[in-house]
């Protein structure tokens, strides 16, 4: 086969580029364990109450400034309810549901996330500024629905 020079430089350019994009992509996942968001950590749902950390939900601290708040989500609440954080403060969240697929999203923040039966999710957030933080479930769950929301005060 006869390649022109041009045509075999654009090949081996193109082609170190998706190695470097593979090896960046490798030492993340694997080096740094920046797992992406469809990274699995299941759970049997059924045993969500019986199974660390489910079976003490709540806010933690687990350093300066830093909290961790495990929280499982059912028909149609979030436990711990109405939670307090600190200004500042580095939160992350630990969450699973105890029955069908609900959202976890907090107004005025990047945080919207799935939260499925068997899955566990975690979404790491700092909270830089005072006030009462809306938290509404933004997956349909059933009847009581819009009735699932609860508060993040910060202060
Ligand atoms: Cu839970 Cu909608």
């Amino acid at each position: 086969m006869k390649m022109h020079l041009d045509e075999k430089i654009w090949l081996t350019i193109s082609f170190g580029i998706i190695m470097g994009f593979m090896l960046i992509t490798g030492y993340q996942a694997f080096a740094l364990e920046m797992g992406p968001p469809s990274n699995m950590e299941t759970i049997d749902p059924q045993k969500v109450d019986q199974t660390a950390p489910f079976d003490n939900p709540g806010v933690k601290k687990i350093g300066d400034s830093e909290y961790e708040v495990v929280m499982t989500l059912q028909a149609f609440g979030f436990n711990p309810n109405n939670i307090e954080i600190p200004v500042g403060a580095k939160v992350t969240f630990i969450m699973t549901s105890k029955d069908v697929v609900h959202g976890f999203e907090v107004a005025g923040t990047n945080i919207n996330a799935m939260v499925m039966p068997g899955h566990i999710q975690k979404i790491t957030q700092i909270f830089d500024k005072p006030g009462n933080y809306l938290v509404i479930c933004n997956e349909y769950c059933g009847a009581g629905h819009q009735l699932m929301s609860t508060t993040i005060t910060v202060k």
